[in-house]
């Protein structure tokens, strides 16, 4: 059977960039992969009085859904150079109650973008410093960032620079050589 590897996005909108790259992702999954979007935008914001009082229904599954992950791509648009609210939530609620970390051990990539020159950076580095914390081995090379993403796409919204397409490829490559270390 395949192994899966989740995808988190770091935005919501329709036309997100970060999304279009996902489905780029998705469409080149590596043979004896599947590659599958996590729903975020659900969950609620995180409260540590859920962990004692009950949390909300959306936690559960996300929470499990996590667990049962053989890796993890993040795909992130920066935000205030920073990593996106709505990511951050998710990071935090999987994370939780203390001692049962869902993200623990699990390998990860991760991708930023940007619409500038400066590719999210900021996003993706604050992003790491919390995967240190969470215990994901994550891919140090090649580092991913993408600049002007907003350029890459025809009409119908797929990846159509050839140049990115097969940087994107290759990335791919080197993470699942590195998760199956
Ligand atoms: C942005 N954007 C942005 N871009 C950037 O390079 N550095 C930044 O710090 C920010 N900050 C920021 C804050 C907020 C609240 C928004 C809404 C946007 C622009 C961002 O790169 C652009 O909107 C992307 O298109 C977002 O990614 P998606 O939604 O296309 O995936």
């Amino acid at each position: 059977a395949n192994k899966t590897i989740g995808i988190l996005i770091g935005s919501l909108r329709k036309e997100s960039f970060n999304k279009k790259i996902a489905n780029f992702l998705i469409a080149n999954a590596p043979t004896g992969y599947t590659l599958e979007p996590v729903e975020i935008g659900q969950l609620e914001i995180y409260n540590q009085d859920f962990d004692e009082e009950g949390s909300p229904a959306s936690y559960q599954p996300f929470r499990e859904k996590i667990k049962s992950l053989a890796g993890v791509i993040f795909i992130t648009p920066e935000y205030n150079r920073s990593v996106p609210g709505v990511l951050k939530n998710a990071i935090d609620v999987a994370s939780r109650p203390y001692g049962q970390n869902a993200w623990d051990g699990k390998p990860a990539l991760v991708i930023s973008s940007s619409i500038s020159n400066i590719s999210g950076f900021g996003a993706n580095h604050h992003l790491r410093q919390s995967l240190v914390f969470l215990n994901m081995p994550t891919l140090q090379q090649p580092e991913v960032y993408i600049p002007n993403v907003q350029s890459l796409f025809d009409d119908a919204g797929n990846l159509s620079n050839a140049e990115s397409a097969k940087f994107l490829k290759d990335v791919l490559a080197a993470y699942i050589d590195f998760l199956e270390k």
